[in-house]
């Protein structure tokens, strides 16, 4: 039987999800900053997994989120894996509570060190977990296309991954209304990078209805105003 909180992706939300990317966090103080932002209202929790290779920066890991877990055993735990090499993680992260792995097309369709993008969503969900496939503001649309069909969300980046605080690139909205036409019912469209409340009404328009959002949550003092300021 599916866990309670896996219940999140679907049916539609009625209104956009908020997941706070829990990288602009004072990393002294995770748990309590998690359970913050879910009192401020946030409906999910986004962690950016980096491993210097994929992306030039490294953040958090397998541990962390198992961290994370034990302090908010209710939460959703949405994880973004920045990585070279996603099936190596698929396992960990699975028992460290996760409840969606997303991981990168580019990772997938590298010339040296490729894989099948949907044998591996099928691993994701033989391990109890949901399944998301991100792509990059400069990957083509077509890319993607192909290889929608098995994943629960898919996440179209606003911004070049490896840091929090970078600008929003508008152009991806195009892209991002292209794939949602292309999605069923049962899968979600997210949109993370650069999103403030300024553009955030685009991205839901464009029909994104999960934001992931860093500093525009972590760098105010109120986190509810902010969460409830994305939302529009
Ligand atoms: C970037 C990460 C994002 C980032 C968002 O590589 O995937 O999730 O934390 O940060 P902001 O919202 O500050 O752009
Ligand atoms: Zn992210």
């Amino acid at each position: 039987m599916s866990k309670p909180r896996n219940k999140l992706l679907k049916p539609a939300p009625d209104r956009p999800l908020v997941a706070p990317s829990i990288l602009s966090a004072d990393f002294g103080r995770v748990a309590e900053e998690c359970r913050a932002v879910l009192e401020a209202g946030a409906d999910l929790l986004h962690l950016d997994v980096m491993d210097g290779h994929f992306v030039p920066n490294l953040t958090m890991g397998p541990d962390l989120c198992a961290a994370v877990r034990r302090h908010c055993p209710d939460a959703f735990l949405d994880v973004h894996l920045m990585v070279t090499n996603p099936a190596l993680y698929v396992e960990a992260f699975a028992k460290s509570g996760a409840d969606l792995l997303t991981f990168h097309i580019e990772a997938a369709l590298h010339d040296n060190h490729g894989f099948d993008p949907n044998d591996l969503a099928n691993t994701i969900h033989d391990q109890g977990m949901n399944a998301g496939l991100a792509i990059n503001p400069p990957t083509k649309l077509e890319k993607i296309l192909p290889y929608l069909k098995p994943f629960d969300l898919i996440l179209v980046m606003s911004v070049n991954p490896g840091y929090s605080g970078q600008s929003f690139i508008a152009d991806v909205l195009d892209k991002t209304r292209a794939i949602n036409s292309q999605l069923r019912p049962d899968q979600r469209l997210e949109m993370d990078g650069g999103i403030k409340p300024d553009n955030a009404p685009s991205c839901i328009e464009a029909g994104c209805d999960i934001l992931a959002a860093a500093s525009a949550i972590f760098k105010t003092d109120n986190y509810a105003e902010a969460i409830s300021h994305l939302r529009g």
